[in-house]
């Protein structure tokens, strides 16, 4: 595992800026694993500007994300589907059709897991998955347990994880209670990994899931095992 200590935020959002703009130059047909919540928004917003200013092209790039939210529609303004479109998708020129989230709305949950998973194989896998991680260690929603859930599943969100991404909603209450993810073997699948995890709170934490016992009650931890990991922080000094 390579861990890239930075200062600040705007550090960290530059390194990994840079490390998904390297992948796109190597490999412009690309697929990339991309993630939500508030660590990647400075990193797709540099993003943004490295195609407004004509450094790098997504045309060609597919990408498939971590997780949804079950239960909101796509136009939601919570659902990471409407989340992607405002913070990356809708200012570069990725193809929208190649643009995969999971389908929180399906009818059979279990089946939508079963064909998001059949997708990733059918494009051949992840060449580059971006990950943040939650303050219990999750990765997408894969949520503190007693095994490691192994390939794209629904999921019930634990306490702490509505608590935190409540900040989003306007109470807890509408916070919603599931979600289908991508599974710890479909990350682990992924060619390159990098997750990027910052703020103090996260700190204790990440130390336990980079240098403590792998564990499934610790989601992160398993990422060690990964033979392209990049930890991208600025919560080790
Ligand atoms: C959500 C997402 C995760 C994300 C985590 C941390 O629960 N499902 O993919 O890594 O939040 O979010 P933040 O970056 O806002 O701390």
């Amino acid at each position: 595992m390579r861990i890239i200590k930075v200062e600040n935020y705007e550090q960290l959002s530059r390194e990994v800026a840079d490390l998904i703009a390297a992948e796109i130059r190597e490999k412009p047909k690309c697929v990339l694993g991309l993630a939500t919540g508030s660590t990647p928004v400075g990193a797709y917003k540099l993003l943004v500007r490295a195609y407004e200013s004509g450094e790098i092209d997504f045309s060609e790039i597919t990408s498939v994300n971590l997780d949804e939210y079950c239960g909101l529609p796509p136009d939601n303004p919570e659902s990471y589907r409407r989340f992607m479109d405002e913070n990356l998708f809708n200012h570069i020129n990725i193809d929208k059709a190649k643009t995969h989230v999971p389908n929180g709305m399906a009818e059979s949950l279990d089946a939508e897991a079963k064909g998001y998973e059949a997708l990733i194989k059918s494009l051949g896998g992840i060449d580059l998955q971006l990950l943040g991680m939650g303050h219990n260690g999750h990765i997408g929603f894969n949520e503190p347990d007693e095994e490691f859930k192994a390939l794209t599943h629904h999921v019930h969100l634990a306490e702490q994880t509505i608590k935190a991404n409540s900040r989003f909603f306007e109470s807890p209450e509408d916070v919603p209670k599931s979600a289908i993810t991508m599974g710890i073997e479909t990350i682990m699948h992924a060619k390159k990994i990098i997750i990027a995890v910052s703020g103090n709170d996260k700190a204790n934490i990440l130390k336990k899931a980079l240098f403590g016992t792998i564990t499934p009650r610790i989601p992160a931890s398993i990422l060690r095992l990964h033979n392209n990991l990049t930890v991208v922080t600025d919560c080790l000094t």
